[in-house]
C-alpha cells in the first residue's frame, strides 16, 4: 500500500554498506532521507550518489541522515562505490542498503510494475524525528533528482514545525514567510509583534522568525 503523508515510516532490518541497519532505531532523533536507486552500475544513480555523498555537511546541519537504496547485492555496491568515487570526486559515506529480495522496496511501494517491474523507480521519504513521513517523492528511472531540493523542503519542515507559518513557493531559507490562516489576526499581534504584510485577509506576509 502506498505510504502518504502523515503515516509512520514503515520500520525494517537490512544489509547495507555499512552494517545491518535497524531503520528506526538508526534514525534516532535525527530526521532521515530514504531513497531508492533504480540500479547499480548506472550512469543516473552515479553522479546522484556522488552528489549526496558531497551534500553531507548539508544534511548534517539540519540533523538529517541519509540512506540509499537499490535492489541490488551488497558486492555490487561496494564495487559501484570507487566509480562514483573516481567520476564524482566523492564516494558514498552513507549506508546503502543492499535490497535484491525486495523487501524495503515493497514495503516503501518503489516499485511501480507499469514502469518498471523489477527496478525501483527513484523514490524519496522524508521523515520527521517523530517517525512520521513528511514528504514522499517519485521520480522516473530517467530523471536525477535534485537533492537541493530536498534539503530546501527540511529547512520548510523544520521552520514550519516550530513556528506558525507556512513556507510560499520558491522560498528558500531567509526568505519570507506566510502566516498560516488559522492564526487569527488577534493571536498573530503577539506572535508576530513587528507586524506584516496583509496582501489578502489569508495571504499575511511576515519576515521569517528567527532571522
Ligand atoms: C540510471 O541511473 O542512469 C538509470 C537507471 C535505470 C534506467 C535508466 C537510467
Amino acid at each position: 500500500m502506498a505510504i502518504r503523508l502523515g503515516d509512520e515510516a514503515p520500520d525494517f532490518t537490512a544489509e547495507t554498506t555499512e552494517g545491518s541497519v535497524n531503520f528506526h532505531e538508526w534514525l534516532g532523533e535525527s530526521w532521515g532521507v530514504l531513497f531508492s536507486h533504480p540500479k547499480d552500475f548506472t550512469p543516473v544513480c552515479t553522479t546522484e550518489l556522488g552528489l549526496v555523498a558531497s551534500l553531507k555537511g548539508e544534511f548534517e546541519k539540519r540533523n538529517a541522515k541519509v540512506i540509499g537504496l537499490s535492489v541490488d547485492t551488497l558486492d555490487n555496491h561496494e564495487g559501484w562505490a570507487s566509480d562514483i568515487k573516481e567520476t564524482q570526486g566523492h564516494a558514498p559515506n552513507f549506508p546503502i542498503i543492499s535490497d535484491a529480495d525486495r523487501k524495503v522496496s515493497d514495503l516503501y511501494d518503489m516499485i511501480h510494475p507499469n514502469a518498471n517491474d523489477t527496478l525501483t523507480v527513484r523514490s524519496v521519504f522524508v521523515i520527521g524525528p517523530d517517525k512520521k513521513v513528511k514528504l514522499t517523492l517519485t521520480y522516473p528511472a530517467s530523471t536525477g533528482r535534485n537533492f537541493n531540493e530536498i534539503l530546501r523542503v527540511i529547512d520548510s519542515l523544520q521552520l514550519t514545525a516550530n513556528h506558525k507559518v507556512a513556507t510560499p513557493g520558491n522560498w528558500e531559507q531567509g526568505g519570507d514567510v506566510i502566516i498560516v490562516p488559522a492564526v487569527s489576526d488577534e493571536d498573530a499581534k503577539g506572535l508576530f509583534p513587528n507586524g506584516w504584510d496583509e496582501q489578502k485577509p489569508y495571504l499575511r506576509v511576515v519576515a521569517q522568525p528567527g532571522k
